[in-house]
């Protein structure tokens, strides 16, 4: 089986539970701790193998271009006062052998549609989709326990968790007969459905594994939740067709979309930063509230 070595970042959305913080910069660029979360799914999909990081843009998202780019006079100015340290962070951004190529999503008509951007690209091979929102810490990482079991299985694999009931409604939902611990095929997906007409409590989070069969049916599927057109009505289309399965993989995840969830994934990666910790930890415990 041919090795995945793309993958889709679809960053071309408002952020607009983040304004005004995010009025003139990307949500992708907002640092947990010292990091831009877009720098966070880069690093696990290179962790995972992946080489070429396709970048699904918009209007006003400039500054991921350039974050990945290189920094001519940055690195100048870091060299010529010695602070290799830093010059070090900053040309290690990615490694050598892995590209970038941008897209354009001219108009945000949903995840599907910004998928779909990237056919071209990726060709005829699997692939990954990350979406960056969702950040999750695990060893090893979401995306590489998945591109473990699709290397035995063959097949799409999307990643799920559980969440609770009254949370259906912000994500896609899948029904599953279950295979072996944390793996089950998939029956049926149903995109942002209300608590008590979701199948279950499994919710899709931003990691999947594609075959390229995928790019057909969402060139046929129509805007569905909320006027878009959706990813996961696409991978209900394919069920038809393959196996999918659904995997719970471990980690943990925080959903950076959310004001909440991005504090606590600021918080928690605070509390495990080298040169944070310690003072971080007395500070929180030493917090009168
Ligand atoms: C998207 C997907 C949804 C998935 C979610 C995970 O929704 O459409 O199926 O559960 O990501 O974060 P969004 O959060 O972009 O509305």
């Amino acid at each position: 089986m041919k090795r995945i070595t793309k993958a889709v970042f679809p960053v071309a959305g408002l952020g607009t539970r983040f304004l005004p913080a995010t009025k003139a910069s990307p949500k992708e660029m907002l640092p947990v701790v010292d990091k831009p979360i877009i720098q966070y799914a880069a690093e696990e999909a290179i962790a995972a193998g992946i080489d070429e990081l396709i970048f699904v843009t918009g209007r006003h998202k400039r500054s991921i271009e350039d974050h990945f780019d290189k920094a001519y006079e940055l690195e100048v100015e870091l060299s010529a006062k010695g602070k290799s340290n830093l010059l070090n962070i900053v040309r290690n951004v990615l490694p050598n052998n892995v590209s970038c190529v941008y897209i354009r999503q001219a108009e945000a008509l949903g995840l599907g549609h910004a998928v779909l951007r990237a056919k071209q690209v990726v060709g005829g091979d699997a692939f990954a989709v990350i979406l960056a929102d969702d950040l999750i810490r695990g060893e090893p990482s979401a995306l590489k326990q998945m591109i473990d079991l699709h290397a035995k299985h063959g097949c799409s694999v999307i990643g799920v968790q559980n969440v609770a009931r009254e949370e259906t409604l912000h994500y896609g939902i899948v029904q599953v007969t279950p295979m072996e611990p944390g793996v089950s095929r998939m029956e049926a997906i149903v995109e942002k459905p209300a608590p008590d007409k979701a199948p279950s409590t499994l919710a899709v989070v931003g990691r999947y594994i594609l075959t390229p069969t995928i790019f057909a049916q969402l060139e046929k599927v129509q805007a569905g939740a909320g006027g878009e057109i959706q990813l996961s009505d696409a991978i209900g289309a394919l069920l038809k067709h393959e196996t999918i399965l659904a995997y719970e993989f471990t980690g943990k995840r925080y959903d950076c979309g959310s004001k909440f969830g991005y504090l606590q994934a600021t918080v928690e990666y605070a509390l495990e930063h080298p040169d944070l910790k310690n003072k971080f930890r007395s500070y929180i415990k030493d917090l009168k509230l």
